[in-house]
């Protein structure tokens, strides 16, 4: 039922999470809290990327400092001595994040490593910058608590994000927990909309749309997850931008390829949030069901963190049901190991 240990992992996702909140920093010389942080870059790539992008909502949320997520070999040339670079790289041989933090270095940034070890892991050290050991060996994109919570903790730790999280943190391991019990491997088809929703998404196209905000950052997350894991082409897109230039390729989607499928994610608060959102879901989704079928997925919980990490928590359940329905190892990921060794 789990040839490629892929659901336990995700199943043991609650409590790496829970681990991972009360993980270690060391911290060196190479972030001074003397200075003053004006803006923050994580940079990473992939599953380590994802982690950059959720503390980037919540600093839109909860400010003052932005966040940028970099996913390329360099920073932005305005990183200087005020910028809080965090290098996120699971295996910690990444190139690209290991060039950017050479970038970091020369800039005279304030560097905090995230890493389970490698070449990321030696530099931090030697360098004596901050920095937080994760467990390794498992595939980066099944161990984003491992690798976003240390980055709350370091910024709560320098006050960089003007929220107290603990709270938010049981909420959303409670919520975690309580979704690993209805959407696990044991709960049967009929009573598991995990299942459920792999099912019907097989053989199709998925297309997720997120609203601007943390739905796009996990609209995005979806669609990377079908990729990763379940091997399939899938899309994303935030409305309201959406509603600008791709609602139209709904008129002609058949015609290209007819099996398309819509998922809407949604949030319990959207209706206090703005209701013009709504307004544009309903709308959008009336259009696209004249060609495609279209579902959606509710967040659960009341913080941003537990409505955050409670879709992306679905995620993880249906596209490796979904890679188990194709007959496709969720682990595998031989094309970037292939590009990997070509550019070695
Ligand atoms: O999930 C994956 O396996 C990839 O997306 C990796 O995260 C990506 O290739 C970057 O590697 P790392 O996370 O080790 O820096």
């Amino acid at each position: 039922r789990d040839p490629h240990g892929m659901l336990d992992l995700v199943l043991k996702f609650p409590a790496q999470c829970r681990e991972a909140a009360n993980i270690t920093w060391h911290y060196g010389v190479g972030a001074s809290e003397a200075v003053e942080i004006r803006r923050i870059v994580v940079t990473g790539l992939g599953g380590s990327a994802i982690g950059g992008d959720f503390l980037r909502c919540l600093a839109d949320e909860y400010g003052p400092i932005p966040v940028l997520v970099n996913r390329d070999y360099h920073l932005p040339h305005w990183v200087n001595r005020n910028t809080l670079v965090i290098a996120a790289s699971y295996s910690g041989n990444t190139e690209e994040t290991l060039q950017a933090i050479r970038d970091a270095s020369r800039a005279e940034a304030q560097i905090a490593v995230v890493t389970s070890g490698g070449k990321l892991a030696d530099i931090a050290k030697q360098a004596s910058y901050a920095y937080a050991l994760v467990p390794g060996g498992q595939p980066p994109r099944s161990a984003t608590g491992y690798m976003f919570f240390p980055q709350l903790t370091y910024l709560a730790h320098r006050s960089l994000l003007r929220h107290q999280f603990e709270h938010d943190i049981e909420e959303t391991l409670s919520i975690l927990e309580s979704l690993a019990k209805r959407l696990g491997p044991d709960v049967p088809t009929d009573q598991n909309p995990a299942k459920q929703l792999a099912r019907a998404l097989y053989g199709k196209i998925p297309v997720i749309y997120g609203s601007q905000g943390y739905r796009g950052v996990v609209a995005y997350r979806w669609k990377s997850q079908f990729n990763e894991n379940t091997k399939i082409a899938a899309f994303s897109n935030v409305l309201p931008e959406q509603n600008h230039n791709e609602i139209l390729a709904w008129v002609q989607a058949q015609k290209q390829a007819p099996n398309w499928a819509v998922i809407f994610l949604r949030d319990p608060n959207e209706r206090f949030e703005n209701p013009r959102i709504v307004r544009r879901v309903e709308v959008t989704t009336e259009l696209i069901r004249r060609v495609a079928p279209v579902y959606e997925v509710l967040a659960e919980g009341e913080s941003l963190l537990a409505r955050l990490f409670s879709l992306v928590y679905i995620a993880d359940f249906v596209s490796v049901y979904l890679a188990y329905l194709y007959g496709v190892c969720p682990t595998d990921i031989s094309y970037i190991d292939y590009l990997k060794a070509e550019l070695a």
